[in-house]
C-alpha cells in the first residue's frame, strides 16, 4: 500500500553522474575525502561510463583536472586539453545513449584556482572572463558534449555561451545553468577532487548562503539568456530555495548533491552510525520531494543499481 501511494519518485534517468578525469593519470587516483570517488584515466572514465551508463542514469557531467596550469585556464579552450579529450572519447564510446555534460567553469585550469580570469588588482574579471567561456562552450560542443554546465557565477554566461554556441553551428548544445550557487563550506572534498589552487573564496561571485530572493532573480536572468535547465547548488543545506526554485521555473530543475554531502555520508556510513544504503536513498528521495526534476550525485551509478 505504501507502494501504491507513493508520492515522490527516484529513478535512475533522473541520476546525473558527475567524473573527474585527470591529465596523465595512469591509473585510477582515490580522493581521500571522497572514499569510492576516483580522479579517473582516460580509459578507466571510459569504462565507468559505460557501466554507469548501462546502470540506467540519465547524465554524465564530466570535471577535467589538468596536468598545468596557467592565469588563463588554457587547458580549457585547448582541444587538447584533457577536458575536451575525454568528451571526445566518450562521445565516441557512447554516441546518444546518454546526455553528455561538460563541466564549463575555468577553476580547475586556472593557476589560481578562481572561476575567471583575474584583473589588474587580482579580482575576478567577469566580462574578460564571459569571452573565454564562450571559447571553451564551443570547444566542449565540438568535443561532444550535448549539454554545458557554466558553473563559474559569472553574470551574462548564459547569454555569452548561447550566443557563441549558436554562431559556431551548435544550436542543438544544450545549457544546464548553474543558477543558483551558494559560497559553501561543503564544496570542500571537492577542492580535493579537482586539486583545486585556490586560496581565499569566492565570495564575490557565489551567493550568501542567507539569501533565497536572489536565487529566483538568478534563475529568471538564465531563463531569459536561454537557460535549457537550471540548477541549485548545493542540495541538501538548500531544499528552501528548490522548492521556490521548481515552483516558479519554466524549465527543468536540477540539483547538486555535492561533494561534502557525500563525504558526511561516507564517513557517518564508515564509522557505522548511518546505514549507508538506507540514509542515500534518503537524501536523494528528498531532493526530488523537493522539487528537483533531476540530481547530479556521485552516487548516481550505484544508486541506479538499487532503484532498477
Ligand atoms: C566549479 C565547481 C565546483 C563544484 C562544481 N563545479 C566547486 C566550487 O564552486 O568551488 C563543486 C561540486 C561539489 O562540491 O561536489 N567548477
Amino acid at each position: 500500500m505504501r507502494r501504491l501511494v507513493s508520492e515522490t519518485t527516484l529513478r535512475p534517468r533522473q541520476l546525473i553522474l558527475p567524473m573527474f578525469v585527470a591529465e596523465g593519470a595512469t591509473q585510477p587516483r582515490p580522493i581521500a575525502s571522497m572514499p569510492g570517488v576516483v580522479q579517473h584515466t582516460r580509459e578507466s572514465l571510459r569504462k565507468a561510463a559505460v557501466d554507469a551508463v548501462r546502470a540506467g542514469v540519465g547524465g554524465l557531467m564530466i570535471f577535467g583536472v589538468p596536468q598545468t596550469r596557467d592565469a588563463v585556464g588554457s587547458g580549457a579552450t585547448d582541444e587538447n586539453g584533457i577536458l575536451n579529450v575525454a568528451l571526445r572519447d566518450l562521445r565516441a564510446e557512447l554516441g546518444d545513449d546518454t546526455v553528455l555534460m561538460a563541466d564549463t567553469c575555468l577553476d580547475e585550469f586556472t593557476d589560481h584556482g578562481h572561476c575567471g580570469v583575474l584583473d589588474a588588482d587580482g579580482g575576478v574579471d567577469n566580462d574578460a572572463t564571459l569571452k573565454v567561456y564562450a571559447e571553451m562552450g564551443v570547444a566542449q560542443a565540438e568535443a561532444g558534449a550535448h549539454m554545458l554546465g557554466p558553473s563559474g557565477m559569472m553574470d551574462g554566461q548564459v547569454g555569452a555561451i548561447r550566443e557563441a554556441l549558436d554562431d559556431a553551428g551548435h544550436q542543438d548544445t544544450a545549457i544546464l545553468a548553474y543558477s543558483a550557487k551558494y559560497a559553501s563550506a561543503f564544496y570542500g572534498p571537492f577542492r580535493e577532487a579537482v586539486d583545486s589552487q585556490l586560496k581565499g573564496d569566492r565570495k564575490t561571485y557565489q551567493q550568501d548562503p542567507g539569501n533565497a530572493r536572489e536565487a529566483l532573480r538568478e534563475i529568471e536572468l538564465d531563463v531569459n539568456e536561454g537557460a535549457d535547465a537550471v540548477m541549485i547548488k548545493p542540495a541538501l543545506a538548500y531544499l528552501d530555495v528548490l522548492r521556490a526554485a521548481a515552483e516558479v521555473s519554466p524549465v527543468p530543475v536540477a540539483a547538486y548533491n555535492i561533494s561534502g554531502e557525500y563525504a558526511m555520508v561516507e564517513a557517518a556510513a564508515a564509522n557505522g552510525w548511518l546505514d549507508r544504503e538506507r540514509t542515500i536513498v534518503e537524501v536523494l528521495t528528498s531532493i526530488r520531494r523537493a522539487g528537483a526534476d533531476m540530481i547530479l550525485t556521485y552516487w548516481a551509478a550505484e544508486a541506479a543499481a538499487w532503484l532498477d
